[in-house]
């Protein structure tokens, strides 16, 4: 396994670069030339295997092929066959991951089966959240409590662990927090809810393909996340559900054929596949899903607990040179409580974005002040990272962002 550091000059950069241990997976990625590309914690960029397939499947599997691929290409199969892929970066089973619609679909869907599962009579269960969590993840809490009677209630930051022992029913909880990159010490949150019987459904977008997690050792029983990310699967690529251990009549409250045990009988009866399985509603996104099994190759190989300590390396060098500018960062000093992105902010941190993307460095802007910088370790370099901080202290000493294109709000931020 590749040591890493903290590099304090461009040439050592170069030396960490060089000896890095996941520099070949690089080479799986389809970079533009000429660009630093800081913000896999969007949207990941294209693989060429993604490419290739993407174009295989459209030309083979759908025009040649048509409706017999569903059998021939597998297609059917998709749903699971990328699961799997996706359950070894995360610590599961392979059969207890789904590749399936949207995160905010799936956190409806499983938040939706566990309440059944946890009122006590004239008690109806809650639904928490913590404040400052990802919007979906909080307006779908406050939804479906007005649809079902449960009490939505909202946690004060970082005090969650304090404030949701006792109470009983649903937590959603990102594993990294989509603003600071902050870690949630999953362990504690999961011994904290076994004793308060509450369900914990965790969110999993800015960790999987960054954080080395096992959800298995963790005692997770319930998740969902991004593939779009880190997971590079292309825009609006599918997201997964992670279901271990619960029972039979865990829900989901979307009775759709695909999730159905006899689905080619066409019956009149809803039998619900066990498991993941089971939380599939309709007709799976065949292309997306094929650019997103090709992407996940670019992981073949790749040890999560390197990529986990490379991250933590680019994101201290990030805080170094920060600190040297005078900017102040929201996310954790502390590496292992950091995910795979720092937020500096500014209070013209938007215009200071859009002047770094004008000189081909891409990171993005959370309002109302966060600039995150995202280090996807697999093709993000140490050299990558100098050279982005030594253009954003220029662009801070010249003032480069005070102009008024920088300054104009695009729809997507
Ligand atoms: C933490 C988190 N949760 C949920 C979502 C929403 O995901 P989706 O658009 O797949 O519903 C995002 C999107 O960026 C996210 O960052």
């Amino acid at each position: 396994m590749t040591e890493y550091h903290l590099p304090r000059s461009r040439t050592e950069c170069e030396t960490l670069d060089a000896r890095d241990s996941l520099r070949a997976a690089r080479e799986r990625f389809a970079l533009p030339p000429g660009v630093i590309y800081l913000d896999g914690h969007s949207l990941g960029p294209a693989t060429h295997g993604a490419l290739a397939r993407t174009e295989a499947t459209a030309r083979s599997a759908w025009a040649g092929g048509l409706i017999r691929s569903w059998n021939t290409a597998g297609w059917i199969d998709l749903p699971q066959t990328v699961g799997a892929k996706i359950a070894r970066l995360i610590g599961a089973e392979p059969q207890d991951v789904l590749v399936t619609d949207s995160v905010s679909v799936n956190l409806f869907k499983l938040a939706g089966a566990a309440l059944p599962l946890l009122g006590t009579p004239g008690q109806p269960p809650y639904v928490m959240y913590e404040q400052g969590e990802f919007p979906t993840d909080a307006s779908i809490v406050v939804g479906l409590c007005e649809m079902t009677g449960a009490l939505p209630f909202q946690i004060a930051a970082r005090g969650a662990l304090n404030t949701f022992n006792g109470m009983h029913g649903v937590l959603i909880r990102s594993l990294v927090n989509y603003r600071t990159g902050e870690v949630a010490d999953v362990a504690a949150y999961e011994a904290v809810a076994a004793k308060s019987g509450t369900l914990i459904i965790w969110d999993l977008s800015h960790a999987t393909g960054v954080i080395d997690v096992d959800l298995k050792a963790l005692g997770v029983k319930l998740a969902v996340g991004c593939t779009y990310k880190y997971l590079n699967g292309g825009p609006g690529a599918p997201a997964f559900v992670y279901v271990h251990d619960m029972p039979e009549k865990f829900m989901s409250p979307i009775w759709g054929w695909f999730g159905a045990k006899a689905q080619f009988d066409f019956g009149a009866t809803f039998e619900q596949k066990p498991g993941a399985a089971g939380f599939a509603a309709g007709t799976p996104p065949v292309l997306s899903m094929s650019a997103l099994d090709a992407a996940l190759d670019a992981f073949d190989g790749v040890d999560m607990r390197t990529a986990n300590q490379k991250a933590r390396a680019l994101g201290d060098l990030i805080i170094a040179r920060a600190d040297a500018m005078g900017l102040q960062t929201i996310s954790p000093r502390e590496a292992s409580k950091r995910g795979g992105h720092v937020s500096l902010v500014h209070e013209s941190g938007y215009a200071i974005v859009q002047a770094l993307i004008a000189r081909g460095i891409i990171p993005d802007f959370r309002s109302p002040n966060a600039m995150r910088f995202g280090v996807a370790p697999l093709y993000v370099r140490f050299v990558d990272v100098w050279d982005a901080m030594d253009q954003l202290a220029d662009i801070l000493e010249t003032r480069a962002w005070d102009r008024a294109e920088f300054h104009a709000r695009a729809a997507v931020t």
